[in-house]
């Protein structure tokens, strides 16, 4: 069986135009990312982008958001985040399922597994929390899928990432959200959002990761900040590709347009300056 490729993209922070935001336009960031899988990747069978769709969950910006999103040729799976509106953005996206609790949270069935989109998103804070009702809509589809292999997508990561401007608003119900996965013995993979930085690893033996958003990042701190310190590092989503026997996960910055070269040429080798390696540059792939 040949792989499942799909895409991973999130915190796409969209705002309502005019406006930008921290100097940058998500909209035309997400635009830019939209353009490349659409040119690089239209065999991927979806995108799944985790959250924090939007910066104020504005109306506007979810609208904004469709209009960007509307080019890519396969279907495109939305997870709440905590700067996300649940209520607006349902009245632009009202054909996303939801739980029976009207939760944005809904099992999407591929040759490779079950994805299941969850949703962190509580007003009131930034950090993430499943309540009693999320949980029981997911340990639910845990037992269903118990034979099925599971791919999670949720905004925030349930361990500390050692950033500590971001690890006091990470999931703060880790424990219940580890008790409502009843030790599925199938899953294959965590993808998450929030953090704005390329980082992978395990949770308790789950493989994760997650990616810079496609506008603006956090710095890498670990030292304890007076405030969150954000930056303007390369946006990037991810290329996945998942088969039986291993999940592969590339993180591509999109906007890259440095000097590519033929690496087995002896020229290209040989070149002392940048300036000299450019009589070989090759077009961007
Ligand atoms: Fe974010």
């Amino acid at each position: 069986m040949t792989a499942l490729k799909f895409i991973h993209v999130t915190d796409t922070h969209l705002v309502a135009a005019p406006r930008r935001l921290y100097g940058l336009d998500p909209r035309a960031r997400l635009a830019a990312a939209v353009g490349d899988i659409a040119r690089r990747h239209a065999d991927a069978a979806f995108v799944a982008i985790t959250g924090d769709l939007t910066h104020w969950g504005q109306p506007g910006a979810y609208a904004a958001l469709r209009e960007v999103l509307a080019p890519l040729p396969m279907p495109c799976h939305l997870v709440l985040g905590n700067h996300d509106d649940r209520a607006a953005f349902l009245e632009v996206f009202p054909e996303t399922p939801t739980d029976p609790a009207g939760f944005v949270q809904y099992a999407v069935e591929t040759e490779a597994g079950v994805m299941l989109m969850l949703d962190s998103l509580t007003e009131g804070t930034h950090g993430g929390l499943l309540c009693e009702d999320r949980l029981d809509w997911l340990a639910g589809q845990v037992e269903r899928f118990r034979g099925r292999d599971l791919f999670l997508f949720l905004h925030h990561a349930p361990f500390d990432v050692g950033v500590p401007g971001m690890d006091r608003i990470r999931l703060l119900n880790a424990e219940a959200f580890w008790q409502a996965l009843q030790g599925h013995p199938r899953i294959r993979h965590l993808f998450y959002g929030h953090v704005h930085r390329p980082i992978c690893g395990s949770w308790r033996g789950i493989p994760c990761s997650t990616l810079p958003g496609t506008s603006h990042q956090v710095q890498l701190q670990f030292e304890e900040p007076e405030a969150v310190p954000g930056s303007h590092e390369p946006p990037a989503y991810g290329i996945v590709l998942a088969s039986p026997d291993a999940v592969v996960v590339h993180n591509h910055a999109f906007l890259d347009d440095s000097l590519r070269f033929p690496l087995d040429s002896e020229a290209a080798e040989a070149a002392q300056t940048a300036e000299e390696l450019e009589g070989l540059a090759l077009a961007p792939a």
